[in-house]
Formats: C-alpha cells, sequence, structure tokens
C-alpha cells in the first residue's frame, strides 16, 4: 500500500493546511501552483496568478529573477536562510526560503519554492516566551537589588557618622566619596526595581498620555527631528495607569529620538486592531500605538534580547528602559513588540480594549 493512498488525503488538501508557503513555476517561470500559505504570504490570490510570470503574480520575488533562473538552468537546489524580501507598498518579509528543480509531468523543468516566515514565527515566539522570560528577570533583578539596597544604607550611614568624627579636611574627602558613590549606586538600584506600586488604572483615552509625552520630547527636540502625529481619533477609552503609560511612552520616543542621532522623523500613530491574542488570550480588540522612526534600526544580533534587562548599545545607556517599559505594559495585560531594520523601526504598545479584571 502506497503512503499516498494510505492517509486518504487530496494531496491539495495537505498542501493548502502546510504552514509552509509552497509555489511552482513552470520552465518560462510563470506562476503554476500557489498554496493557501503562499496567498496569505504574499498577500496575493492564487486565481489571479494563474500562469502569470512570477514577478509579476509575485512582486516580492521581482528581484530574485537570476537566482530562479540560474537553479533552473543547472538544476541545483538551493537554501536561503532569512532572506529578506520587499515589494512596493507591502510590509518586509524575512523566509527562509528553498527552492527545488524538478521534471513536470511533461518532462519540463520546473521549480518548487517554500518559503518560511520568520516574521510570523518571531512574534509568536517572542509573545509568550518574553512575558514568562520578562517576569522571572524582574524578579531576579529586584532580588538582587534588594540584596544591595540594605548593606548599601548601612554603609552610607556609617560613612556619615565617620564624616561627622573626622576634622581633618583630606581625610573628609574621602568620606564624600563613599556617600557620593553610595547615592549613585542607591539610584542604580532604585531604578532597577522599577514601579513600587500596582498600576491605578483609570478610565483614559489613549492620546492625552500621548500628547502629553509629545509636549515633553518637542521641547528639546534637535532642529532636524520631527515628531509627526497620525492618530485614530475613534479609538476607545481605555483602562490604564496614566503615569505608568507616560514613562513607557517616553522611553519609546528618547529611544527613537537617540537612534536618529540629530535628523530623521518619528511617527506617533495609533489605530485599533481586531483578534490579537496576548499570552494566550484572545482579544477581540486591542489599541495599538506604534512609535515608528527612521533611523539606522536595531543592530540584527541585539533584537532577539532587546527586552532584556541590562542590553544597551550605548556606552551611557542602563539597557532597562525597554525592559521597564514592557513590564509597566504587561501589567496592563499589553504587550510591546518590535520590529526593526535600518530605516525603519517600529516599536508597538498593544493594550487590549476589554480585560476580565478590570
Ligand atoms: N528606536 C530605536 N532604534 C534603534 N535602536 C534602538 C531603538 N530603541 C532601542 N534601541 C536599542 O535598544 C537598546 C536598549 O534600549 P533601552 O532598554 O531603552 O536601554 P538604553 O536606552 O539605556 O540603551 C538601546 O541601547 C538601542 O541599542
Ligand atoms: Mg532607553
Amino acid at each position: 500500500m502506497s503512503s499516498r493512498d494510505s492517509i486518504g488525503v487530496r494531496p491539495d488538501t495537505i498542501l493548502d493546511n502546510l504552514k509552509t508557503a509552497v509555489v511552482c513555476l513552470d520552465s518560462r517561470l510563470r506562476v503554476t501552483y500557489l498554496n493557501t500559505a503562499s496567498e496569505m504570504l504574499f498577500g496575493v490570490s492564487a486565481r489571479h496568478c494563474g500562469s502569470e510570470p512570477f514577478d509579476r503574480a509575485l512582486p516580492y520575488l521581482a528581484d530574485h529573477r537570476e537566482k530562479l533562473e540560474s537553479a533552473l538552468y543547472k538544476g541545483a537546489a538551493f537554501t536561503e536562510r532569512e532572506l529578506y524580501l520587499r515589494a512596493g507598498g507591502g510590509d518586509p518579509l524575512t523566509v527562509d526560503c528553498t527552492v527545488t528543480p524538478f521534471t513536470d509531468r511533461n518532462g519540463a523543468s520546473a521549480l518548487l519554492l517554500e518559503f518560511l516566515s520568520l516574521d510570523r514565527q518571531l512574534r509568536i515566539s517572542r509573545d509568550d516566551q518574553m512575558r514568562v522570560q520578562n517576569l522571572a528577570n524582574r524578579e531576579m533583578i529586584r532580588g538582587l537589588a534588594h540584596e544591595i539596597k540594605n548593606p548599601l544604607g548601612g554603609l552610607r550611614g556609617a560613612a556619615q557618622l565617620l564624616e561627622r568624627e573626622i576634622d581633618d579636611d583630606e581625610l573628609k574627602e574621602f568620606t564624600t566619596v563613599i556617600i557620593r558613590e553610595a547615592d549613585r549606586l542607591q539610584n542604580l538600584v532604585d531604578g532597577l526595581l522599577g514601579p513600587r506600586r500596582p498600576p491605578n488604572k483609570q478610565p483614559l483615552n489613549i492620546h492625552e498620555p500621548l500628547e502629553h509625552v509629545r509636549a515633553l520630547i518637542s521641547s528639546d527636540l534637535p532642529a532636524d527631528v520631527t515628531l509627526k502625529r497620525d492618530f485614530d481619533p475613534s479609538i476607545p477609552e481605555i483602562k490604564a495607569d496614566r503615569e505608568q503609560l507616560i514613562q513607557t511612552l517616553f522611553n519609546l520616543v528618547c529611544n527613537a529620538v537617540t537612534a536618529l542621532g540629530g535628523s530623521g522623523e518619528i511617527v506617533l500613530r495609533t489605530r485599533t486592531q481586531r483578534l490579537f491574542t496576548i499570552g494566550g488570550t484572545q482579544h477581540r480588540l486591542v489599541a495599538r500605538v506604534d512609535v515608528i522612526d527612521n533611523g539606522p534600526g536595531i543592530p540584527r544580533e541585539l533584537l532577539p534580547r532587546i527586552f532584556h534587562p541590562m542590553v544597551s548599545s550605548r556606552a551611557e545607556g542602563t539597557g532597562m528602559g525597554l525592559p521597564i517599559a514592557q513590564y509597566l505594559i504587561h501589567l496592563h495585560h499589553g504587550l510591546i513588540e518590535c520590529e526593526s531594520r535600518p530605516g525603519q523601526t517600529i516599536f508597538s504598545v498593544i493594550l487590549p480594549l476589554e480585560t476580565s479584571d478590570d
């Protein structure tokens, strides 16, 4: 019995249920087949692609003609990892791509293309893993910060007592150093401890804290940096802690200003979005605030760790801005996501518009 018969399912059904996008091209690089995952990935309809040249049917692949021709003529398969695809208008895609030549029913050369979208995978895995990791990190950091805080208080107190007992000015300089450095450490530890109180949630219009942050930042923005608004005024009120939202948004916008290094554009965009899953809960409607800048982007190797504590690319950075922002939004049952490439970085704050415990 062949395995093909034994499962009793038509190959088309299987192909259409695959998460992998599958495309077939004929010997003239015309599209002969697209599965459902391809339609979703490339935002096209299989009905409109039939027999079209691949670059017309799938503009995302237009830049890759040479590679496809070479695979076809040499009959050599290849795989490209983290291939970056872009097409005018559409969101850029990152995919792992495998191209395999084969001979079709008529004996002509043809190509089988498989695409695994990494954007989607990154987002989903980040979503759940990040929440768990963020909470674990917070606990570890808070524990450590408390351990440092107590002896630090003793150290500072002792130095103050000593200072009073000493008459020699030269020796007093040493106690001054101890006290100053203890205060510096104290500030650092306070930063690590993060918010002390649970969120005080009140109904508010998301644009109010956003406008507040805009005003704060606008006052000393470099001359060549513009800060634009693209608001959806119809977003319903959310229940949130105003101060914590301001702290979060301020952090994200400050990071964008820093990244621009003196010139560029920041857009504050608000939207609603239907059906969004956060930590296993599907929300019917969420509010999304995007902080978008056209700066250099986050270095690729840094991107997966960007929300971890003490990850910073700046000499004077603490690397605590993003983990604390993420923590504050978690307290609101939301999530901060990031998407970055050279020329565009988007931090999205997602907040559910209904939660059961409010
Ligand atoms: N909009 C952005 N563009 C480029 N890189 C960014 C952006 N926002 C954050 N980053 C990167 O993320 C790192 C961590 O940010 P953050 O947690 O706020 O810490 P810090 O600002 O103290 O470095 C930054 O050092 C920077 O490398
Ligand atoms: Mg920062």
